[in-house]
């Protein structure tokens, strides 16, 4: 069960009547607020501070941080598949993610566990244990940013996640309402207002936190996954304290994992065409193209233009690009 928006607490309440608010992406009705400098609905932002307030990190804990629609989904699967991969070996025929969607096996702290529950009971979760959120870095609870627990951070080209988005929040509009104005949520996005937005800073807080501390945080990108899937698969098992064997490397685990990992295999599986999360999300909705830059077949030139230009400026100096 979620709380409903007239069930937020009156430290959420308070909270919302002191911060700045814009419309959001799927109707008009949909308000965004800016909390630490970001943008949340007001229910994912009664799961931010419940998760900051009880969220006790642990020094195994791993996390998985993305920008929304950066292919959490599917680095999901793989972080799960690779920290169970000698209790699941990929290729059997009853792992988990054949039957599962990512989004069950390694659950949101903000938006699901803190959404369903102040202070939720962890105490099921085997060391190490694995979550995800889209916190950017200094919303993060004190006590992951106090530990050792490791992040792994994802992010992917803005153009790619805004028309990824733009996509995504179409399922949930109602039909009369139609189709969201891609002109109208671009321009949107180009102003930093989009769930978890700007991009630009929340990629940036990861970005020099993983340049001051690479042992705790790895940056990886959308397209350097899909470009070189096991150099990246490697490097994350290293990162995570779990390299491949020579064994492992012989008997093709890396392949095994990428493969029941892939967007064909996830994308045409049972459950993840026909099953719902508890949320009352379809699964579906998290599959889509799967593709590098679906983004030409959809802005018009001079807001390719727009974006860039934003990203140079926004990112300049920093070292990372799109
Ligand atoms: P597109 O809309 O460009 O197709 P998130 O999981 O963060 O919500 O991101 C969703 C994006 O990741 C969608 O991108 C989706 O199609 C893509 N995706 C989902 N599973 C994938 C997989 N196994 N491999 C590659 N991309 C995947």
């Amino acid at each position: 069960k979620y709380i409903k928006e007239d069930e937020l607490s009156q430290e959420c309440k308070s909270l919302l009547s002191t911060l700045s608010t814009e419309s959001g992406w799927v109707s008009s009705a949909t308000t965004l607020y800016n909390y630490q400098g970001f943008w949340h609905h007001a229910r994912q932002l009664q799961g931010v501070l419940s998760c900051q307030k009880h969220f006790q990190a642990q020094d195994t804990d791993i996390l998985l941080v993305t920008t929304p629609k950066s292919g959490t989904t599917w680095l999901k699967a793989i972080l799960f598949s690779l920290l169970n991969r000698t209790r699941f070996q990929p290729t059997q025929d009853d792992h988990p993610l054949l039957s599962n969607n990512p989004h069950t096996l390694e659950p949101f702290l903000e938006p699901s566990l803190y959404l369903k529950d102040e202070n939720p009971d962890l105490s099921s979760f085997a060391s190490p244990r694995l979550f995800s959120t889209h916190l950017p870095y200094i919303s993060l609870p004190k006590s992951v940013q106090d530990s050792k627990c490791k992040l792994v951070y994802l992010c992917r080209n803005p153009k790619d996640i805004f028309i990824s988005f733009w996509a995504y929040t179409n399922k949930f509009r109602l039909q009369d309402v139609g189709t969201n104005s891609l002109e109208e949520v671009f321009k949107k996005f180009c102003e930093g207002v989009s769930l978890y937005g700007p991009f630009w800073d929340h990629m940036l807080g990861y970005w020099h936190e993983s340049l001051k501390n690479p042992e705790n945080v790895y940056f990886l990108t959308y397209e350097e996954m899909k470009e070189q899937p096991d150099l990246h698969l490697r490097k994350l098992a290293d990162f995570l304290g779990c390299p491949f064997s020579p064994k492992e490397v012989k008997e093709n685990m890396v392949d095994a994992i990428l493969k029941i990992c892939s967007f064909d295999n996830m994308s045409n599986l049972k459950v993840n065409k026909e099953g719902k999360l508890p949320s009352g999300i379809n699964n579906s909705a998290f599959f889509r193209k799967g593709e590098v830059g679906d983004w030409k077949n959809y802005l018009t030139t001079e807001m390719v233009e727009r974006l860039d230009k934003i990203c140079e400026e926004k990112l300049d100096g920093s070292g990372l690009k799109f």
